[in-house]
């Protein structure tokens, strides 16, 4: 138990990365009774489906569990920050913006904020501004990313030098192991994406979790640079090759975002049409293995966790 696992009620120093539009109440309940933080993602939907959705959770479980708002892109955002008010949520997720203005109306209700950043100028700010969380998000990590293109290894120990609370680290983390090392660059825990779309629970179509389990090291592909929005994905997908493909002959940013839009998302990630739909993954996809309930993966990660500390403590002894 740390301070990141004591603010949110939490046992185990895991957050469920928001995934808009797609992480469910089944999968955001199952990762909140195994003990973590699961998180419903807002993505485009409308006020009245992501309360069904907040319900339909409050129903699988009484443990803590947060909303995922991406400030610029959820355009329903203004009335959500109302939502997760009146249903007391223990944490709200703020991505993609600024959010410093909504921080105050969360502390007067007694909301953790959780804040993710892809920079320490963007971490500090948030940090003032009141966040009580800070999710520090490499360029390892699926979907869309900071255009810095920070990595994860380099992010998290000048986020831990820059700033005074708990840092999540994500993008790029999917068993103990590097939990473990999050924690060593300074760390309280880790956010997943990735790791949880190849779980029982997740919504996903089969065959997105079946990539994910094909995929190898150099499995992800990074579409929208060419307009200054990075999203990674996988690469054995003919929707995202094609984008590619446009990128190189040129493609505005309003044709690129109209083809990379949460139609297209949900086309690829829950209907599995690969045709019309691309599939966010992290550079992790290539240590996925298998399809664990979340639960059986959250326990796993805690095992693993401990013998690595174990092998740690080996290597230490024989330096002494
Ligand atoms: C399918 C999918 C959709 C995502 N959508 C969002 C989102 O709506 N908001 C957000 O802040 N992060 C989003 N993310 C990022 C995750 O919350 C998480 O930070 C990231 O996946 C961590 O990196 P990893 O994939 O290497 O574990 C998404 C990730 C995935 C896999």
């Amino acid at each position: 138990m740390n301070e990141l696992c004591s603010l949110l009620g939490i046992e185990v120093p895991i957050l469920q990365g928001g995934m808009g539009n797609i992480s469910n109440a089944r999968l955001a309940a199952a990762v909140s009774e195994a003990g973590a933080l699961g998180t419903i993602g807002a993505g485009t939907m409308s006020a009245k489906e992501v309360e069904r959705i907040l319900l339909e959770t409050k129903e699988r479980t009484s443990k803590p569990f947060a909303l995922n708002i991406a400030l610029t892109v959820t355009p329903a955002a203004k009335e959500l920050i109302q939502l997760v008010t009146k249903h007391e949520l223990k944490a709200v997720s703020l991505s993609a913006g600024n959010p410093a203005p909504f921080i105050p109306y969360f502390k007067e209700h007694g909301i953790k904020v959780i804040t993710v950043a892809g920079s320490v100028k963007h971490a500090v700010k948030a940090a003032k501004s009141g966040s009580d969380i800070i999710v520090g998000e490499g360029y390892e990590a699926a979907g869309l990313n900071s255009p810095l293109e920070t990595t994860t290894l380099t992010l998290i120990p000048q986020l831990a030098d820059a700033v005074n609370v708990p840092i999540a680290a994500a993008g790029g983390i999917a068993d103990g192991r590097g939990l473990i090392a999050m924690l060593a660059l300074g760390a309280q825990g880790v956010q997943m994406g990735t790791r949880f779309i190849a779980t029982q629970e997740a919504p996903f179509s089969d065959l997105y979790k079946q990539r994910i389990l094909e995929a190898d090291d150099t499995g992800t592909m990074v579409i929208g640079r060419s307009v200054g929005r990075i999203r990674r994905v996988l690469k054995n997908n003919s929707y995202a090759e094609e984008i590619l493909k446009k990128e190189r002959v040129g493609l505005t940013l309003e044709e690129y975002s109209n083809q990379t839009n949460e139609t297209h998302h949900i086309k690829g990630a829950i209907d599995g049409n690969e045709k019309e739909g691309y599939w966010n993954s992290g550079q992790i996809a290539g240590l996925i293995t298998h399809i664990p309930t979340a639960k059986e993966l959250i326990d796993s990660i805690s095992e693993e966790m401990k013998q690595t500390f174990n092998r740690l403590e080996r290597y230490q002894q024989k330096q002494v």
